[in-house]
């Protein structure tokens, strides 16, 4: 069954009822300032880092799930009836509720007993704040007499401290109420120059800032003592659980509207101007004020809106297309797009599935991020870049992760993923074919972020590049250290302890076990090394590449082929994984989509093999299973790939991330009908009408979608931040709609299903807007192109020299 609707016209999913099977969430906020909500209002605010500066708190895996949250309560001060037109937390009965995810703000409704009330909440561009705008109409017969309550909780700011550390943090909390501004100041006494804010528009009847005042002893979010009585308790904290609740009444004539905001905010006040006066310990409020008035006024909070619509029009519409597909369409146009950007401004941090506590910004993942949205953001992926190849290691090396505040590699995890140094290759290489600003490989950058280290960012790549070369095991292949882009095949690990992480406790030396999904891969970076150093001139060093990826290509063949597909690995005893010769886990994933999308066995029927072996072993109904059989049980020499039951993450569940590598190799190999079909097995828009299945958001992929040995198969799990995003519309816009921006131009070679007429699309590339139609002639792949009216030679569109800024280009397909 479906629990909503896409409204395509507007960019907007609505949900139509408030039960979904999960919490079904959106992002608030796309520079400094961010939240998560789900569509009951759930959900928690945070400044830059989800871990470091939180200003919501949430709590975790709680009963519902989404607790914690931006919640507005209404009460009937005639009747005494309340509850909430987000549905949760009350969880009263509604007369109808809709929740309108859009790109950056959510709009939630919910009606009771002839009283509609709607809730708009986004983040303006360059504030650190979000608006709720609030609307309530009377559409009874007679007045109506309402109170109206805001609510949200504060965290200490450290979310990880503020969920554990309670023998200090209940002794800590501080609040400032002045002029109807809640301002919550934990720990500015002493180190920290921010606060957060909380203010309405409205004129207040009362306020609380104490939890246990508002609830109540023994109560829940679900029945606050203040708004059961009508009255705030007007409480200032000290200590214990620091709240935000504004108290406002009103009397409503029949059909009457009345619009109320509430503003919540982060800000930092100079080092030396925290106090005023400055020998007081009251927060100086002079600089904050001037936001807090700007935000309180309808207009201005309209006018933001409308920037908002703007710039997420502006983005979307870099890359438009027409397909005959909607499913398609959809994503491309809209939802894949927006969740690329989510992928860019989170990495894997902070989701309903991430706890915004565990993980940084991952160096892998947020390389392979920039797939999804270099073509959106260029200049912000540059600084990605930049700030990634600053934590790489002086070894070529890299820190797995980094801290989005410190831009410090997390030593927690540290390094040794032996795949990682080649994402940065595959992420410059990105950026380069899409800005052509070729000035980026001079740009100096920092070892470990250490300064006097700096070298150009080539040398970083050139770094990454012998970082394998140097490690070489037996068969000639990678090394693949604590793991490779499978962070469960963990061959070095050897783990018998309960408890103990796989990634990081202490591994063997490891001089045995490869991997040839890095060899693949490192076959790959070897090509676009070699063509980033062609096009610096260098065509020597540009030859010495190609000769490494063919002796590499070559071992590949030898050592990696098992007859039917490649083999995924050699553990620490030599040992085959993913061969015929094992029990369990006989073929992989991984391999076969990434040796081919290195150009391994195209030429000489491999690939086609490798690829009908997937078909053969791997594909469902719902997608690609990452390996078959699952293992069964656990095996020391394998790590946490085999602690999970069979159908579930890296243990033979469609890990959605990769299954566009099999789209890619399958668009290459030719083959637009195999490629559309996997495409659209894990298209969630096309998920949509299975929703009980699927159970997550059917607007955004999630990491995985349990496999065919799970008892759930079909069911997905950790939506949202995955590199699913970037890599399914890598694969969809470049491989399959085939517009793919390369070093010298835009090549278009669209592999599309047999059976489309051809499509339509619009790109922005490097300043021009191309307006492109394709149309199919024959069953096959063989294009023709004439740009503006003109037969061009080849695939490659160099770009318009006359400077025009538009160009037509018109396609056929044989
Ligand atoms: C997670 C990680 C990613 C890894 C994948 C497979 O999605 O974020 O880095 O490649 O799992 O293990
Ligand atoms: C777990 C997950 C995997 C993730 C890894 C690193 O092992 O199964 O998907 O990549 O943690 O955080």
């Amino acid at each position: 069954m479906q629990y909503g609707y896409f409204d395509d016209q507007n960019r907007e999913y609505v949900i139509t009822r408030p039960d979904t099977p999960l919490p079904w969430i959106n992002y608030l906020g796309c520079e400094s300032y961010f939240g998560i909500i789900s569509n009951t209002a759930g959900g928690y605010s945070f400044y830059r880092d989800a871990r470091l500066r939180r200003l919501t708190r949430y709590r975790y895996n709680n009963v519902p799930f989404d607790l914690g949250g931006r919640y507005i309560y209404l009460r009937d001060n005639e009747t005494g009836d309340y509850w909430s037109p987000s549905w949760q937390p009350t969880g009263s009965d509604l007369e109808h509720y809709t929740c309108r995810h859009g790109m950056g703000y959510s709009t939630i409704s919910g009606a009771r007993r002839g009283i509609a009330a709607s809730t708009r909440y986004f983040v303006p561009l360059g504030e650190n704040l979000e608006i709720w705008q609030f609307t309530v109409t009377n559409h009874r017969l007679a007045p109506a007499q309402l109170s109206i309550f805001s609510a949200i909780e504060f965290c200490l700011w450290d979310a990880q401290d503020d969920s554990t550390n309670f023998q200090r943090n209940f002794s800590i909390g501080e609040v400032e109420i002045e002029d109807g501004v809640i301002y919550h100041k934990t720990e500015y006494r002493e180190r920290r120059d921010h606060f957060a804010w909380f203010a309405c528009s409205a004129e207040l009847d009362g306020f609380d800032t104490q939890r246990d005042t508002f609830l109540g002893g023994a109560r829940g979010w679900d029945r606050p003592i203040a708004v059961e009585r009508g009255q705030s308790g007007n409480s200032v904290a000290h200590g214990w659980a620091p709240i935000g609740s504004h108290h406002v009444r009103l009397t409503l004539a029949p059909g009457e509207t009345r619009r109320i905001l509430f503003v919540l905010g982060y800000h930092e006040n100079p080092k030396d101007a925290k106090f005023d006066p400055p020998d007081s310990q009251t927060v100086n409020k002079k600089t904050v004020k001037p936001v807090i008035t700007k935000y309180l006024v309808p207009a201005n909070a309209d006018d933001a809106f409308y920037k908002l619509r703007d710039y997420w029009a502006g983005l979307l519409g870099i890359c438009q297309v027409s397909t005959p597909d909607v499913h398609t369409d959809r994503m491309v146009n809209i939802w894949n797009a927006y969740q690329c950007m989510a992928t860019f401004n989170m990495s894997r941090s902070a989701s309903f599935y991430e706890s915004g506590i565990g993980r940084g910004l991952g160096f892998r993942d947020s390389n392979q991020d920039l797939l999804g949205f270099v073509h959106m953001i260029p200049e912000r992926a540059r600084e990605r870049i930049l700030d990634l190849a600053a934590t790489q290691l002086p070894t070529g090396g890299a820190y797995h992760q980094y801290q989005p505040l410190t831009k410090k590699g997390n030593n927690d995890v540290g390094g040794n993923f032996n795949d990682d140094p080649h994402w940065l290759i595959l992420g410059v290489a990105a950026y380069l074919k899409e800005t052509g600003d070729w000035s980026i490989l001079k740009a100096p950058v920092q070892y470990d972020n250490q300064p006097g280290s700096e070298q150009a960012l080539y040398e970083h790549l050139q770094r990454s590049f012998r970082y394998t070369l140097d490690r070489l095991g037996p068969h000639g292949l990678p090394l693949i250290g604590r793991a490779d882009w499978n962070d469960c095949l963990n061959l070095n690990c050897f783990s018998d302890t309960p408890g103990q992480s796989f990634q990081t406790t202490t591994n063997k030396e490891g001089k045995v076990a490869e991997s040839v999904f890095i060899g693949g891969l490192f076959v790959l970076a070897a090509k676009e090394m070699a063509a980033i150093a062609k096009h610096s001139g260098d065509v020597d060093e540009a030859a010495g590449y190609l000769a490494e990826g063919a002796r590499m290509e070559q071992t590949v063949r030898e050592h990696g082929w098992d007859g039917e597909w490649f083999i995924r690995a050699y553990d620490d005893s030599g040992d085959k994984v993913g061969s015929k010769d094992c029990a369990e886990g006989k073929i992989f994933i991984e391999p076969q989509g990434f040796c081919v999308i290195a150009g391994i066995g195209l030429e000489d029927g491999l690939a086609r093999r490798a690829l009908d072996s997937v078909r053969k072993y791997l594909a469902t109904p719902h997608g690609i299973v990452l390996q078959q059989p699952a293992y069964s049980r656990y095996y020391l020499n394998l790590g946490e790939i085999s602690s999970y039951p069979p159908g579930y993450k890296e243990n033979a569940g469609i890990f959605c991330h990769n299954n566009p590598w099999v789209i890619i190799a399958e668009a290459m190999a030719g083959n637009g009908d195999a490629a559309h079909d996997y495409y659209s097995r894990i298209n969630p828009s096309a998920r949509e009408p299975i929703g009980d299945i699927h159970r997550c958001e059917p607007y955004v992929y999630a990491q995985m979608i349990a496999g065919r040995d799970a008892p759930t198969h079909g069911e997905a799990k950790n939506s949202w931040l995955t590199g699913t995003a970037a890599w399914n519309y890598y694969a969809i816009t470049q491989w399959i709609l085939g517009i793919r921006p390369s070093y010298d131009g835009l090549e278009i070679a669209p592999v599309i299903p047999v059976r489309w007429s051809g499509f339509a699309a619009t790109r922005k590339f490097r300043g021009v807007t191309y307006h492109i139609a394709v149309q199919r002639k024959g069953p096959g792949n063989k294009v023709k192109l004439t740009v503006d009216g003109r037969p061009l030679r080849g695939n490659i569109v160099p770009g318009p020299t006359d400077g025009r800024s538009e160009s037509h280009i018109n396609i056929t397909i044989e």
